[in-house]
């Protein structure tokens, strides 16, 4: 497969508890069963997606923060865990990623240690789809500074609602300093829930605001419990509850995903 190809693709909202993890996890594994090559990469010192994917952190493992602060005693190929799942591949985070940004503030190059880390591999994979810590960290700017489309999962809340507007500065302040091929891929509204009225309020909102609207995914992310239980069990939705809401919304999702490819509705 042509290196081109590949969609490489940052979740990402500074704000904490949007369902960033989530969707990484739930996405890729969505798409893993639609017959996508998928590899997750889990940029998040918390690392939720790496156990969410059911995989236990050990000290023998290269992880990605072994990828970015060692570059040249690591490879990235090294580094890949196959998950339980085929098509599913993942490099896993550690909770020492959390001292990367001191360690390398006086690095030169340091915005780009990912992107030059993971070059050798993505050409292998559809989608590489990269989870985020809640921050404007060197972290995320690594992110953003490797991917060619970034994802915003919006909480169908208030604050969530209002804290696009600075993601989208964040975004285009990247574009112009670091990653001029950077696009929006979607806005996908979560934690949907069509019973309160401020859940319908905001996704309506969403829906009609003209600086968002073109971004924004016909399918919201429902509020579903089996979500919440199944990043527990460390498995994504899809392997854990064929008929949820969670994986059927999930799906849909990925399904919309393809057919916009990359451009704005
Ligand atoms: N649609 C949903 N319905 C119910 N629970 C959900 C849903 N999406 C995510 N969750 C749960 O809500 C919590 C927060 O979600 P998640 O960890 O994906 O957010 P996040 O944006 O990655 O958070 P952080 O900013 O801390 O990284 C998790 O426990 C997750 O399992
Ligand atoms: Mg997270």
């Amino acid at each position: 497969m042509p290196a081109n190809k590949t969609r490489l693709m940052a979740v990402a909202n500074e704000k904490g508890g949007v369902g960033k993890t989530a969707m990484v996890v739930n996405l890729g594994a969505a798409m893993a069963t639609m017959g996508k090559k998928v590899l997750i990469v889990d940029m998040d010192p918390q690392h939720n997606a790496t156990s969410g994917l059911g995989v236990d952190i050990h000290e023998d493992m290269v992880n990605v923060y072994d990828l970015i602060s060692e570059p040249e005693d690591h490879r990235s190929s090294d580094a890949i865990v196959e998950t339980s799942w085929k098509n599913l591949h993942l490099l896993p985070s550690h909770p020492d990623l959390s001292g990367a940004e001191v360690e390398l503030v006086d690095k030169e190059g340091r915005e780009n240690r990912l992107k030059n880390a993971v070059a050798e591999i993505t050409g292998k994979y559809d989608f590489v789809i990269v989870d985020t810590p809640p921050s404007l960290s060197l972290l995320t700017i690594n992110v953003f500074a490797m991917a060619k489309e970034v994802l915003v999962p919006c909480q169908t809340h208030p604050y969530a609602y209002r804290a696009l507007e600075a993601l989208f500065d964040t975004i285009e302040a990247v574009k112009e300093d670091i990653n001029p091929d950077l696009t929006v891929a979607g806005i996908v509204p979560t934690f949907f829930d069509c019973r309160t009225r401020v859940g319908r309020d905001i996704l309506d909102r969403l829906q009609s605001d003209d600086r968002y609207s073109g971004y924004v995914f016909q399918t919201p992310i429902r509020v579903n419990t089996a979500i919440a239980a199944s990043s527990d069990a460390g498995k994504p939705v899809v392997f854990y509850s064929k008929s949820c809401n969670g994986t059927r919304d999930y799906v849909a999702v990925a399904e919309e995903l393809f057919k916009r490819n990359g451009k704005r509705k």
